[in-house]
């Protein structure tokens, strides 16, 4: 793409896009759409993927939605271009959450260009993490590239405030799993690897999985391998931000999908124990516990993987790509 051009290239679309989608979303619901107009690509929420009962004010839709955007950051500065996050305007759409605005003459982000290589090794890992300390530095890094993007990354330090995260998490499983609503949120994105979307399980063993979700409360069980498996992480660390907005979920995203990408760099993989977070009333006692000004939006445990896993399924790109004409009135989205 040269600076004089107006419009993106089908191949700069195709790279940015491409990345776009291998960010991670709650059930791998993938709840975004892409609108490209011109040298902008705007960042939609697909709202008919929300998921009423595990996030029932679109927060994690629209951090996921974020993550998409960084990736696209990620992308254009490998691909030497420079970048403008945009956010939503009162004219815009308003699902519009972002728009990037893609400028050529513009000296890419080396920091972001060097973060390509991990948006294809990123994932969420969900089992017990090798029983090796993460590095100081590596600490450091996640830190740095959760304020690079306006938010904060607190590491639980001390077993007092781990062992209060923990019994929190515990809490969060046990609301949820007695919650039939939520079950059944769960198991209806149960689903075989050829959907592209939802967590994936052998096709044969879908119905029955879904029907153990849908009738049976296991939430002690699931407390309790979470109470485990948080112990064992060599690092929890809450992500917050100073807002609550869809602006501000938004910016959680792009930190979130940052602090995951730098670990990636330094070997490390994350997964998710959102749950006293998703249940509301135990989120002002996580900030408390974690003596934090803002509002948490992840809790995340980091550590080294034992196994390599494969990449979980993706909606192809011509599902989530919108192509909107130019018009000279109206440059929003
Ligand atoms: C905002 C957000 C919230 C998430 N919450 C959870 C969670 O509570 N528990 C969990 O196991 N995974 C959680 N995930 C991870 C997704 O399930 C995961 O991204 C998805 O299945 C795709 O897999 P991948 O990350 O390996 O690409 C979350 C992801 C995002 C972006």
């Amino acid at each position: 793409m040269h600076a004089a051009e107006t419009r993106l290239s089908r191949e700069v679309i195709t790279r940015l896009i491409g990345a776009a989608i291998l960010a991670p979303s709650p059930h791998n619901s993938q709840p975004w759409i892409f609108r490209v107009r011109g040298r902008c690509i705007g960042v939609i929420a697909d709202r008919t993927r929300a998921l009423p009962a595990n996030d029932p004010d679109d927060r994690e839709l629209a951090s996921s939605c974020g993550c998409a955007l960084f990736n696209m950051r990620v992308a254009a500065a490998h691909a030497g271009l420079g970048t403008r996050v945009h956010g939503p305007s009162a004219a815009c759409d308003p699902d519009c959450l972002a728009r990037l605005e893609v400028l050529p003459d513009t000296t890419p982000d080396a920091t972001l260009a060097a973060l390509h290589g991990t948006l294809a090794q990123r994932r969420t890992y969900r089992r017990t993490f090798a029983a090796r300390p993460v590095a100081v530095a590596a600490l450091d890094a996640l830190v740095a590239a959760a304020a690079g993007e306006q938010a904060w990354l607190h590491v639980l330090r001390g077993d007092s405030q781990r062992r209060l995260a923990a019994e929190l998490i515990a809490e969060g499983d046990d609301t949820q799993w007695a919650d039939p609503a939520w079950r059944r949120e769960l198991a209806a994105w149960m689903h075989p690897r050829r959907r592209g979307d939802g967590l994936v399980l052998p096709g044969l063993a879908v119905p029955l999985a879904q029907a153990v979700v849908r009738t049976f409360d296991i939430g002690h069980g699931v407390a309790a391998r979470d109470v485990q498996l948080a112990a064992a992480s060599p690092v929890l660390a809450v992500l917050g931000t100073r807002g609550d907005d869809p602006a501000s979920r938004a910016e959680a995203g792009q930190a979130l999908q940052r602090i995951l990408l730098t670990a990636c760099r330094h070997g490390l993989q994350a997964s998710f124990l959102n749950q006293p977070i998703e249940v509301a009333p135990l989120r002002m006692r996580l900030l408390q516990a974690i003596a934090q000004t803002g509002y948490p939006q992840m809790l995340l445990r980091l550590g080294h993987p034992e196994i390599d896993l494969p990449a979980t399924p993706r909606r192809p790109l011509d599902e989530v790509i919108e192509f909107v004409p130019d018009s000279p009135r109206d440059a929003g989205c």
